[in-house]
């Protein structure tokens, strides 16, 4: 439930960010981040490590550095750099998977609600990266 109500919060701030893109203030703590190319660009901290941590890690059952690149300093990751082919294609994934729940899954379910009708990285991936079982898990 929790992946499911994550995206749905990335479903969410896509559809209102241009609506409130000029309305919005920073009351909440943010960090600016400065290559999100389909997340909200004014996300909060806590959204954006939520989507980081329980759809994407948790959700193909990797580590961040699958899709982060090694800093160049060699402390720690760039998470900005994409130099991985894995974070251009989450993000293929990423596009594809609010276009799947925009265009099948705009109607609420009368009893269960909307959360439960809705497509997460975990639909498929299911705690792999490799959903079709492809080349060996890293
Ligand atoms: C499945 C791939 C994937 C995994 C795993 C992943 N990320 Fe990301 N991350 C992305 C993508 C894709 C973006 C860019 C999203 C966009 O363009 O809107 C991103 C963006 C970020 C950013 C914003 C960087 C900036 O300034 O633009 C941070 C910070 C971040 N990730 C942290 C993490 C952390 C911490 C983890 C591990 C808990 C993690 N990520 C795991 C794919 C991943
Ligand atoms: C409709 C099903 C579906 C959904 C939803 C989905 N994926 Fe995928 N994903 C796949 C399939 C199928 C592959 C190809 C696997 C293979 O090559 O064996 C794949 C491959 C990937 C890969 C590449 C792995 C590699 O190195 O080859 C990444 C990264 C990825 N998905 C991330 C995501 C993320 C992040 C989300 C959620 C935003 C997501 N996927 C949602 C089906 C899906």
């Amino acid at each position: 439930m929790r992946i499911n109500k994550k995206l749905g919060i990335i479903i969410t701030l896509g559809a209102m960010v241009s609506i409130c893109a000029a309305a919005a203030s920073s009351k909440q703590a943010t960090v600016q981040y400065v290559n999100l190319k389909v997340l909200p660009k004014n996300i909060s901290t806590k959204d954006l490590q939520g989507i980081m941590v329980d759809d994407f890690q948790d959700g193909l059952g990797v580590t961040c550095s699958f899709c982060h690149a090694n800093a160049k300093d060699g402390h720690g990751l760039d998470f900005a750099s994409d130099a991985k082919p894995e974070k251009e294609i989450a993000r293929v994934m990423m596009r594809m998977t609010l276009k799947i729940n925009k265009k099948y899954f705009k109607q609420k379910h009368p009893v269960i609600g909307s959360d439960a009708l809705t497509v997460s990285c975990n639909t498929c991936h299911k705690g792999e990266a490799f959903p079709e079982g492809g080349p060996e898990q890293k």
